[in-house]
This record gives structure tokens, sequence and C-alpha cells, in this order.
């Protein structure tokens, strides 16, 4: 049995493999992604500037800048790698990855994994060969070249799906779930333990469906921008999914822009602390090599960090909202609990509401994560301290 054992993540081949393809049991593994999936992604920062070498510089960075070692994982390649077919059908990645396998086990070498992307359609969104006919195959491919992880991405296959179902909502659903429970079995046939993440932008509320589609995690919305306004439109229409996610099968409102430049610190603590609430998959989006101190402290702060990964595995929801104020709230595995009280505005603003609407009951001692600092006990109603535009306190009530 070979397992393979980085950061907090324990991965062995022998049995952490998917639960089989017959029947009820062609669902999401609940031993794949028992947290949320904590990596990288090479989509927000390079799009189709990603080649063998920057993934290799990306695998290092997050040795070296202890982002491994504060629970970040996946090495995930996006769009853009893919080449041609060979006259078998085996699909080629393209010149900027000659040696896949190869790539693989330097990751693997660093304590890490390898994530890769394809389509259920014939062609990726930016333009590139699709697993389309060729499901099997593509599979036993990333399977045969050691890769951890497949975001699959509906993009062309958007025309079957209309040509299918039209504007008929149930088949689209039924649609969707076939092709994303095709490359689920297919996966599972490979005996390889791969994480399936479904991209499909949240079509047919997925969060419904998306666990017996065989995803571990599926995007609830279409794509993250590096400004506050399209982040916290995503971030903040995720209240009322909380009872979708769990081990195994999450929400997934997008990969991170943290450090992309395109937001201040406020906006990127928000973006982080939203989050990681939301138990959502952390995938920084940003170069890893080249990254701010600030940028790395917001990605690796390890309170943050627990609260997205709690064992419980319980998504945090909005719970209070005063006008541009929200308080979220979220149960921890050891009884304790997660608030959030985000200020939505352009102006600073307190915010005044009864603990006992985060679950609190009686007194909790409470903990300010961003500012480190224990303020006291508290009960009942509770008044906060400013909290900036556009940004959060974040506590852990104890
Ligand atoms: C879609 C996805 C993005 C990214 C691109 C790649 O837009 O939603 O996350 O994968 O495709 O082409």
């Amino acid at each position: 049995m070979k397992c393979v054992v980085a950061a907090a993540v324990i991965g062995c081949a022998a049995v952490a493999g998917l639960d089989g393809v017959a029947g009820a049991q062609t669902r999401a593994s609940s031993r794949l992604a028992v947290t949320p999936p904590m990596g990288w992604n090479s989509w927000n920062h390079f799009a189709n500037k990603v080649d063998d070498k920057t993934i290799r510089a990306e695998a290092d960075a997050m040795v070296s800048s202890g982002m491994r070692d504060a629970g970040y994982v996946y090495i995930n390649i996006d769009d853009t790698w893919e080449g041609t077919r060979d006259a078998e059908g085996r699909i080629h990645p393209n010149s900027k990855f000659p040696d896949m396998k190869a790539l693989a086990d330097y990751v693997h070498s660093k304590g890490l994994k390898l994530g890769i992307y394809s389509s259920p359609g014939a062609k990726t969104c930016a333009g590139y060969e699709g697993s389309l006919g060729h499901e099997q195959q593509d599979a036993d491919t990333y399977a045969s070249w050691g890769i951890d992880y497949l975001k699959y991405d509906l993009c062309s296959y958007t025309k079957e799906l209309r040509e299918q179902a039209g504007h008929d909502h149930a088949k689209s659903q039924q649609v969707m779930e076939t092709v994303y429970l095709k490359m689920h079995d297919a996966l599972a046939r490979t005996g390889r333990p791969i994480v399936l993440s479904l991209c499909q932008y949240g079509w047919e509320a997925v969060w419904r469906w998306g666990a017996d589609a065989g995803g571990n995690l599926w995007r609830t919305s279409g794509d993250i921008e590096d400004n506050y306004a399209r982040m916290s439109e995503i971030g903040f229409a995720q209240a009322g999914l909380s009872k979708y996610a769990g081990p195994g099968h999450w929400n997934d409102p997008d990969m991170l822009e943290v450090g992309n430049g395109g937001m201040n610190e406020n906006e990127y603590r928000t973006h982080m602390s939203l989050w990681a609430m939301l138990a959502a998959p952390l995938l920084a989006g940003n170069d890893l090599t080249t990254m701010s101190p600030e940028t790395l402290a917001i990605l690796t702060n390890r309170d943050v960090i627990a609260i997205d990964q709690d064992k419980l595995g319980r998504q945090g929801d909005r719970v209070a909202a005063e006008g541009p104020l929200e308080v979220w709230a979220r149960p921890l595995a050891n009884g304790d609990k997660a608030i959030a009280i985000f200020n939505r505005w352009t102006m600073p603003l307190t915010m005044t509401f009864d603990l006992k609407t985060a679950g609190v009951n009686g007194s909790v001692k409470l903990y300010d994560i961003w500012a480190k600092k224990d303020l006291g006990t508290f009960s009942g109603m509770y008044t906060t301290a400013v909290v900036p535009p556009h940004g959060v306190i974040l506590l852990r009530a104890e």
C-alpha cells in the first residue's frame, strides 16, 4: 500500500479509492476531500501562459513559502495544457508540457499533488481538446500520469446540453448529471483516488445534485474576478447553501484572487474570511513565487485555515443582516463558533447583534483572529469594534 502524507492530507492508494461504480455507490466519495481541497490553480494569474516551468516554480514556492505546511496541497493546471490525440485517440499535452508524468513525479516529490483540467465537451473553454467520447481513455491517461484532481468544465458541452434539453430544466439537470457521473465512474475505474471538481457555473442549482453526480466539489457561480464587486457578489450569494456541503462534497464559489492586486488588504481579508466561513475550497490563484509578505500572511493565517478545514465540515451561513452589515456564523467541531462580521459598505461601521443568533448560549470568550487579540468574555448583545470599509472582523467564540 502506497501512502502519501502531505501536510494535513493523507492519501493512501489502497484505502482512499472511490466507492466503486455501481448503483447508489456512483456518488462522490466521502473518503476524498474530507475537508475542502486546498492548493493552487494556474488560471486566475497565468491563464493561457502556463507551462511546465511555471508549474514547477509554483510547486517550489508552495513549499519554500510555508504554504504546503499550512495545508495547501494541490497544484492544479487549468486550461491550455492540452495537445492533440494520437492515432489511438490518446490525449497528449501540447509543447508547453513536454512530459506530464515527469511533472507529476516532480510535484509528488515535494509532498504535493497534481491536478489537471478538461471538459465533457469536444472543446474546453479556451478552445483546446476536451474529453467528449474519450472519457475512459482520458481518465486512464490521467491516472497513468499520476494525476490527483480533475476540474471538469462544461464549456462546449453547453451546445449538446441545449440540443438535448432545450429549455427543459429537469432534462438539463439530468443531462449534466449524466456527463459528470460518466467521468466520475471513469475515474473510479482507474482505481486511483482522483478528486472530481464540477465546473458548470452553478447551473440548475448544482448544489442540490452535484454530489449525486460524483462531484467532490461544484462551482456555484460563474467566474470570479479580482475586484471587490465580483468577489463579494459571489461570496455573499452563497447564503442558504450551507446544507448542501459536507465532508467529500463542497460548494465551490471559485478560486481565490488574494494577492493578484485588484483588491486592498481589507478586501482580501474579507475574501479569505468569507471563503473560510463557507468551507470553500482554498485554491490560491496568485503567483506564489513573487507574493508579498501581506499576501502570504492572509493565505496562511492558521486560525482562518482552521475554520475552513474544521473537521465537522459544517458550512457557515448568514445569521443576521442590517443594511450593508452581515453576520455569518459557523459551528466548529470542538463546540466553538466562528463568527464573521462583514461591512459591505464603503464607510467604516460598527455592528450590534445578539450572540444568540450566532449559536452562542451563555457567555463566551471572543478571540479576534486578524487582530490576534483576546477581546474578553461576552453574552447577549455584542457591539463590534469598527469594521473597516469592505472589511471584516473574524471572531472565534470559545
Ligand atoms: C471557465 C472556468 C474558469 C477557467 C476557464 C478556462 O471560464 O470557469 O475557471 O477554468 O474556463 O478556460
